[in-house]
């Protein structure tokens, strides 16, 4: 049977999280530069965008330019920024045909204005789109979006908008650049590096985490429904026992 047929429709994480990383391996093992890379890598969000959407996965959010990445070198970084606003220009289209709406996370007043531009004109022209949200993480650091969480949340208290006894893990959630997306219950990351590496991790408490040696650009429908199915499989316990889920009937 087809990966996609063993797929459970009842039982799909409603939000898939992915680092996209093995860009620049996958071109070295071609002998190609970084670039090139990465500009195969487009193909691949395409087919995990379109396979999502296919499924009935509500959001999804990849990782697609960390605030670390900044230090790359500079040929390298204008490149992601020109293939970003090439990219967007040209599925605006496609995005609005599948009704995928487009959200961005992280500190993008730092990017180029011209990619400011396009991302902010796709936005505005997806945002009746309620298939799937397609949400890009760039110029995004996790660990920054929670300091200035904190410091959203300590200048109400300054300006007695609310007591310290109203921040909770609510408040937070709500003063995070994801507050209007659900927590990711699926992470994937390509390349077979096995690490978080700053991405989500308030949002990502409870996921269920999958590596795949697969370098991004080689990420194919396939791997995506092979994650899925992995997720599938496992028991998700959320600090309970096996036995409190069966009674429950989580
Ligand atoms: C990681 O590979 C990948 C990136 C930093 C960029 C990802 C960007 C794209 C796939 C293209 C544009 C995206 C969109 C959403 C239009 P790496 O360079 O870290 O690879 P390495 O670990 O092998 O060096």
């Amino acid at each position: 049977m087809e990966l996609k047929e063993q797929i459970d429709l009842n039982n799909l994480p409603q939000h898939i999280a992915i680092i996209m990383d093995g860009n620049g391996r996958w071109a070295k093992q071609k002998g190609k530069a970084r670039v090139f890379g990465h500009k195969n890598g487009v193909q691949s969000v395409r087919e995990v965008t379109e396979a999502g959407a296919e499924l009935g996965i509500k959001y999804m959010t990849l990782y697609a330019f960390s605030t670390e990445n900044w230090n790359r070198p500079k040929y390298e970084v204008t490149a992601l920024m020109t293939l970003l606003v090439s990219t967007i220009r040209k599925e605006i289209a496609t995005l609005n045909k599948n009704s995928i709406r487009l959200k961005t996370i992280g500190n993008t007043e730092m990017l180029p204005k011209a990619a400011q531009k396009e991302l902010a004109e796709a936005i505005e022209s997806t945002k009746n789109n309620d298939r799937m949200t397609l949400i890009l993480a760039l110029s995004y650091s996790s660990k920054s979006e929670i300091v200035s969480a904190a410091k959203k949340l300590a200048q109400k208290v300054k300006d007695g908008q609310i007591n310290i006894e109203d921040i909770n893990e609510e408040s937070i959630s709500n003063s995070l650049h994801t507050k209007d997306f659900p927590d990711p219950e699926l992470m994937i990351r390509t390349s077979g590096e096995t690490r978080i590496s700053n991405f989500l991790l308030w949002q990502l408490a409870y996921a269920e985490l999958f590596f795949t040696p697969v370098f991004w650009p080689d990420f194919r429908k396939d791997h995506l429904y092979e994650a899925i199915l992995n997720f599938q499989n496992r028991e998700r316990r959320f600090g309970l026992t096996s036995e409190q889920i069966d009674k429950t009937g989580n």
